[in-house]
């Protein structure tokens, strides 16, 4: 058969999101994945004669944006550029927007266009949302000229891009453990980075009120610790936020995890009173009493004062785990409950749903709750926000409510991005129909604080919410983890450029834990590579074990490491490419082998320095557990990956003494789990042994 060359380069052309033009090739790093990329031929040199020009609507958060967007770029390249912003005529990169509304809402159009070609850069965007999407795009296209080159340049390309989904949210919990504003900015940095849209501040909780009101300033001096956003802060933060492009939807949880409203006003409660802030977490008795007029006085009141500070349409009001046992055995609300015939809790939280819901429409406010809010006594236009499952959204969904999906977003669980990244707000295979997936508005991550605080709140949320921002924006049919993990990579370095602490915290929180005594270098280094065999586990195995309460110190070796590190997936692509040919000869296969043998080494070499550093350091010899267990685990690891590359069978018994070895590896221990288990526990069984 002739060979056919055009052939042979489509087959090379088909590797994925990578698209060779003329004269250039784009490496497709982008995340979220725009819904429409069509590479052209060669690229715009960035260079310091860079000019800048805006059309349509000027604004001076539009004006901010690029001006943020010409210094990154220009640390990216490292040239200078110039920092005016001229006219549309004028401008190599030009922007032109067709309007700012005051306030976003969930109906902002978001689109926006961006083409590059050899000499020009255009940005085009119905809204200045939709134009800072754009300049973020814009960011991660930069790349080296390539195949080689001695400039950065952006590569040809036109972008057609909107949402999936209007309502991309992150959630952080500031009621557990209290974030500084800092933190929240540079959170709120890198949610524009990968365009989520909706920062859902949590504001109270059983252990913290954080949030200042003037009204009833008891509620921070005796419910936070001192520990609490001003209202200065908030309109800062909100401000913040709406310069990125990013609505700000305040929580303020009711009628339960109240019990920091309690502390300051117990006439408020059912029944029982808080004795002072709470430090246990979990669900607790405490309840506002939604029987009295006073509650509603003060409701009427606070939410007037927020609705000041808060300009988003919506108002979350929490409603979730209110069990109030007093509802049911204080006489004087179960006789209101007889007069109003309310039959139950649920009934008298309805009744209370309604009341409040009142008051936010009075104040020109939608309601959003969590799945308990849901009652058909309620109007349609609340949202419910579903954390008990697909299940609980599709049920609001059929009945006519609006909803956005949490439950497969908890990052708590401490599941792998990629895990995160396949639930989908409206599965493929949903029975809802056309106009109930409408209702879908989309989904929201959530970051609850029981176990950590702003040390380690950024690699508890980075990168892997980048990896769910791409879910709630690109294209359904855009599923494949193996790319997903290739562009984290780079995203995650963008965001630890931005200022984010989620690469960093680790080193810094292991150095911390080693101790003055061990701060060498190579001290550090072993450590590091030790460290690169675990992660934390899950929320619910570390209050198992630990017994979590608001007072814990969290300065342990779990907090320093970080959930889905790097190596996690790349050990287990490597496992994957190496048992597809285990003898093999190829580049591919002879990198995975190695990839794999020189990870179990540096981690089991590690073990003795470690051991040694664990001696001057009292907090880290919590990991005894697990450091005992290493040395065998990391020496199956090679010597699986040696039978098998040598075709040469291990002894008998071998395979079963190592899975006992696995079984006990997955019991809890030190509150961390292994990163490797999954490809070693794939090497030991594909290892062939002596019959
Ligand atoms: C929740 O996780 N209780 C909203």
């Amino acid at each position: 058969m002739p060979v056919r060359p055009w052939l042979l380069a489509a087959t090379l052309l088909v590797i994925p999101y990578s698209l060779r033009s003329q004269t250039t090739i784009l490496t497709n790093n982008l995340m979220p994945e725009p819904s429409s990329l069509t590479a052209g031929d060669g690229a715009f040199p960035l260079t310091s004669s860079l000019t800048v020009g805006l059309s349509g609507t000027r604004s001076p958060r539009l004006d901010a944006a690029v001006l943020r967007t010409l210094k990154r770029l220009e640390d990216k390249t490292g040239q200078p550029l110039p920092r005016s912003l001229g006219t549309a005529a004028t401008g190599a990169l030009t922007l032109s927007v067709a309007a700012d509304p005051p306030v976003q809402t969930i109906d902002e159009d978001e689109s926006y266009t961006l083409t590059v070609t050899a000499s020009a850069i255009t940005i085009k965007a119905p809204t200045t949302t939709g134009a800072l999407h754009a300049l973020e795009t814009l960011l991660q296209l930069v790349q080296p000229a390539q195949p080689s080159g001695s400039a950065y340049i952006l590569p040809a390309v036109t972008i057609t891009d909107s949402p999936r989904f209007r309502w991309r949210g992150l959630m952080i919990d500031c009621g557990r453990h209290f974030e500084p504003l800092d933190v929240l900015k540079r959170n709120l940095d890198a949610m524009a980075a990968v365009k989520l849209n909706v920062f859902h501040w949590h504001l109270t909780e059983d252990q913290g009120f954080r949030i200042e009101s003037r009204l009833y300033p008891k509620l921070t001096a005796l419910g936070s610790d001192g520990l609490f956003y001003t209202q200065d802060d908030a309109r800062e933060l909100v401000r913040y936020a709406r310069d990125r492009g990013i609505r700000v939807i305040p929580e303020f949880e009711m009628p339960g995890h109240s019990a920091a409203w309690l502390v300051a006003y117990p006439e408020l409660a059912s029944g029982t009173v808080p004795t002072g802030i709470r430090r246990e977490f979990g669900i607790s008795d405490f309840a506002i009493d939604p029987t009295r007029e006073e509650t509603y006085t003060f409701l009427r009141k606070f939410l007037t004062e927020m609705s000041t500070l808060f300009p988003d349409q919506y108002i979350h009001i929490g409603g979730d785990e209110a069990p109030a046992p007093d509802w049911k055995r204080n006489p004087k609300i179960l006789d209101f409950m007889r007069k109003h015939d309310l039959k139950d809790n649920d009934a008298l939280q309805a009744y209370f749903n309604t009341r409040v819901l009142k008051i936010l429409t009075s104040l020109h406010r939608r309601m959003v709750g969590w799945d308990e809010i849901f009652n058909p006594a309620l109007p349609k236009d609340v949202v419910v926000q579903s954390w008990r499952g697909e299940a609980s959204l599709a049920k609001g969904a059929q009945q006519g409510y609006q909803g956005v999906l949490s439950a497969p977003y908890y990052l708590d669980a401490m599941k792998p991005a990629g895990v995160h990244y396949l639930a989908d707000p409206v599965p493929a295979g949903t029975t809802l129909t056309p106009e109930q997936q409408k209702l879908i508005l989309g989904g929201e991550i959530t970051m609850w604080a029981e176990q950590l605080d702003a040390r380690s709140i950024d690699s508890r949320i980075w990168p892997r919410s980048a990896a769910i921002a791409e879910r709630f924006w690109s294209p359904q049919s855009i599923t494949n983890t193996d790319d997903l993990y290739r562009r984290l990579d780079p995203v995650s370095l963008e965001l630890d450029t931005l200022g984010l602490h989620h690469i960093s915290a680790e080193a810094a929180g292991l150095r911390d834990l080693a101790g003055p005594s061990h701060a060498s270098l190579t001290d550090q280094a072993a450590l590091g590579n030790f460290a690169e065999a675990f992660e934390p586990v899950s929320f619910h195995d570390r209050y198992e074990e630990q017994h979590t309460s608001q007072l814990t110190p969290l300065t342990s070796f779990v907090d320093a490491v970080r959930p889905d590190p790097p190596i996690r997936h790349r050990l287990e692509l490597a496992a994957r490419t190496f048992l597809a040919d285990p003898h093999g000869s190829s580049a591919q296969v002879i990198a995975a082998r190695q990839q794999l043998t020189a990870f179990f080494q540096s981690v089991g070499n590690a073990v003795p320095e470690v051991r040694q550093q664990m001696l001057a350091s009292p907090r880290l010899q919590a990991i005894q557990p697990r450091i005992d267990q290493l040395p065998a685990l990391t020496l199956a690891g090679i010597e699986a990956t040696l039978y098998l590359s040598s075709n040469a069978p291990a002894s008998t018994g071998w395979k079963a003494r190592n899975l006992a070895l696995l079984e006990a590896a997955k019991k809890p221990g030190a509150i961390v789990r292994f990163t490797f288990l999954e490809p070693l526990t794939d090497l030991i069984n594909a290892t062939p042994e002596a019959k």
